[in-house]
This record gives C-alpha cells, sequence and structure tokens, in this order.
C-alpha cells in the first residue's frame, strides 16, 4: 500500500483516471499528493474524488472552527474490536478548489450528490436525514489536453 504522502512509484502519465474516494480528507496538506496524481495522469486524464463534506465537519464541532482555516478533527473508531483514533482534516470548500486548480487540474463537474431512491426502502428512518442534510462531496478534475 502507499502512503499518499510520498511519491507514488507509477511513470508519469501513466494512467486515463484516477480514482480517490473518500481519502483526501486524512491528509493535512493536498499539496504534494494532487501535484503526484496530476503527474501520473496522461494529458485528458481525470481525477475522480469524493471528500466528507466541510459543512458536516464545521457542524459537528463544539466550538465551532473557524470555516476559513484547515482544521483538524479526531474520532475513535472500532476497527477489529479496538478503538483506534482516526484524525481528519476539515478545510473549506474553496481551499479544495484552489489546492486542485493549482495542481494544474481544471473542475469538469462537482456535486453534493443525495442518497439514491431506491435505499427509501431499506433504510426508512435513515433516509429522510440522509437526503436533508450534505454528507459528500464529488469532484471531477481533468488534466488538460496536450497541446499540439
Ligand atoms: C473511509 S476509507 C475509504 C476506503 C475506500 N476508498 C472507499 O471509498 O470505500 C479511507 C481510506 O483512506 C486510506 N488512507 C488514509 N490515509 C492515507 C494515506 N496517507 N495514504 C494512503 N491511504 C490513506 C485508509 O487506509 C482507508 O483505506
Amino acid at each position: 500500500m502507499a502512503d499518499l504522502k510520498d511519491p507514488l512509484p507509477f511513470a508519469d502519465g501513466a494512467f486515463d483516471d484516477v480514482v480517490a474516494s473518500l481519502v483526501l480528507h486524512y491528509l493535512e496538506d493536498w499539496g504534494p499528493t494532487l501535484a503526484e496524481l496530476r503527474r501520473v495522469l496522461a494529458p485528458g486524464g481525470r481525477l475522480i474524488a469524493s471528500v466528507d463534506h466541510p459543512f458536516v465537519a464545521y457542524t459537528i464541532q463544539e466550538p465551532r472552527p473557524d470555516y476559513s482555516a484547515v482544521t483538524s478533527y479526531s474520532f475513535d473508531w472500532m476497527l477489529d474490536g479496538q478503538l483506534v483514533p482516526m484524525r481528519f482534516w476539515r478545510r473549506p470548500l474553496h481551499a479544495m478548489t484552489d489546492a486542485f486548480t493549482a495542481a494544474g487540474f481544471r473542475l469538469a463537474a462537482f456535486s453534493e450528490p443525495q442518497p439514491d431512491p431506491a435505499a427509501r426502502e431499506v433504510f426508512p428512518e435513515d433516509f429522510p436525514g440522509l437526503s436533508a442534510k450534505p454528507v459528500f462531496l464529488f469532484f471531477v478534475l481533468e488534466v488538460p489536453p496536450a497541446t499540439t
């Protein structure tokens, strides 16, 4: 397994797509990681990323953090019967888009996804709450095509 804080063991332009699903919010500094993801993507390639919605982490913390700052928060998660402290980094939306563009990506699509409507029958008690608040952000970031 690679640590996303380190250089990736792949050649420049090796991939057409990279998926970073719910992982960037474990990193304090997105700069080196996004530079590496940009490096291993071919011209015209895409980074497809999902992160925790910054509004969620902002509202669960007491006292409220400075929304404009990058701040950390922790939870204890039960993993294999053990409580493990998990540290997350919350950043404002503009810090995310600034980091993507600084790394050379173009924002192609952005969404605050809703639960699949079919989930209403499976999770009738949770569905209304999950539909009424932000949970995740999805991004599609493009590497500009090569110029001839
Ligand atoms: C919430 S899970 C998401 C797992 C999966 N990508 C998904 O969407 O279901 C977070 C993942 O981030 C990984 N992770 C956290 N920090 C990392 C780091 N510095 N480098 C690489 N992976 C990391 C963890 O190992 C874990 O697999």
